[in-house]
């Protein structure tokens, strides 16, 4: 059988190893190049369940590096999907700069790739944060972009980016902007799974400011689902929100996590001093992404349990993360709070 080919960059991040694992389960047509440049957060297990599938492969690269992405293309690719970036808003605040090369740069050089090798599909995956807070309402995909941290700044950067080239040069390109993702194979920094690994192992979990922040959560398996669909049904120059429905404060979220590891709310909660600049609220309206055939299926009481319950199982392979660069980030992000 012929293949179609995807290059999916990033693809041993999170989202990306998530959409990497479905493409290859339930699409028997499509195979699948990653390239990552394996930084603190791609990591090979989060493949290693389709390394041995003759329809994966991949190649060690950075998406700033022109040479390595021509490598990747090989002999022509059908679509490039772009998952890699720096997305961590606290480690943002730390260090900018590496947002701004790979976030900004990156998407330059791949965009640059997918012009001179003429792809069918070019899609970016970026985020609810350039729309910045909302106080009240649901962002739609024509409402402006208020990007307030350097991270959503730099993923902003991307996405006016890849507008520009659909625009100027006619790129087949599509941009998709998902919620707070959730689910297994997530690096222990962000919120769920830096709670669950901290709650499992008896330690405290750091909640910033008021814990009254708001944030809508979307499974990981309902975002890849999502990005593959516009991928192959949607209107080449838009952006298709991706939300998953789900908004709950951090405070919510915490005492589901504290129940769920049994643990209790007095020994585990320590409240600590707010991220600078940081947004309230974010909400995505669906609508657009709904008319096109895509809605979030899974049920969040559900799928965060599971999720605790992955974590419980794979400390295999989550422990190992928790030391060496990680220890040395929680230091410098905590220490003085
Ligand atoms: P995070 O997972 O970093 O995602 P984002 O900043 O992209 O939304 O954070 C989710 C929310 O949880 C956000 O409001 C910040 C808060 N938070 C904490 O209160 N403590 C923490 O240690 C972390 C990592 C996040």
């Amino acid at each position: 059988m012929v293949h179609r080919r995807w290059l999916v960059t990033g693809g041993l991040g999170f989202i990306g190893s998530a959409f990497v694992r479905l493409a290859l389960r339930e699409r028997s047509d499509v195979a699948v190049t990653v390239l990552d440049a394996m930084t603190y957060a791609g990591n090979p297990a989060n493949c290693a369940e389709v390394a041995h599938d003759s329809r994966y492969s991949f190649v060690k690269g950075d998406i700033a590096d022109a040479a390595r992405i021509d490598e990747a293309i090989g002999e022509g690719v059908d679509a490039i999907v772009n998952f890699a970036a720096e997305t961590h808003v606290d480690r943002s605040i730390l260090d900018p700069e590496a947002f701004i090369r790979t976030d900004v740069m990156g998407t330059h050089v791949l965009l640059e790739a997918a012009r001179r090798h003429g792809v069918d599909r070019y899609l970016q995956v970026s985020t609810d944060e350039v729309y910045g807070d909302v106080d009240h309402g649901a962002s739609t995909e024509a409402d402006p972009i208020r990007p307030r941290s350097p991270y959503a700044a730099s993923k902003a950067g991307g996405d006016l980016q890849v507008l520009a080239y659909h625009t100027t040069f006619g790129t087949p390109a599509l941009v998709t902007r998902g919620s707070n993702t959730y689910g297994p194979y997530q690096y222990p920094e962000k919120l769920i799974p830096l709670f669950v690994t901290n709650l499992l192992d008896g330690e405290e979990v750091p909640v910033y400011g008021d814990g009254l922040q708001v944030r809508d959560w979307l499974h990981v398996d309902d975002h890849a689902r999502g990005i593959a669909h516009v991928l192959e049904h949607g209107t080449l120059g838009e952006v298709y929100n991706l939300g998953g429905g789900n908004s709950r404060t951090n405070l919510e979220i915490t005492k589901e996590l504290i129940r769920l590891t049994g643990r209790s709310y007095d020994d585990s909660v320590r409240y600590v001093v707010d991220r600078p600049g940081h947004d309230r609220r974010y909400a995505l309206d669906i609508s657009k992404a709904r008319a096109l055939g895509w809605f979030p299926r899974v049920e969040f009481a559900q799928g965060l349990s599971e999720t605790v319950g992955w974590y419980r199982e794979r400390a295999d392979w989550w422990r190992p993360l928790k030391s060496g660069e990680f220890r040395d980030y929680y230091r410098r992000q905590y220490a003085l709070r």
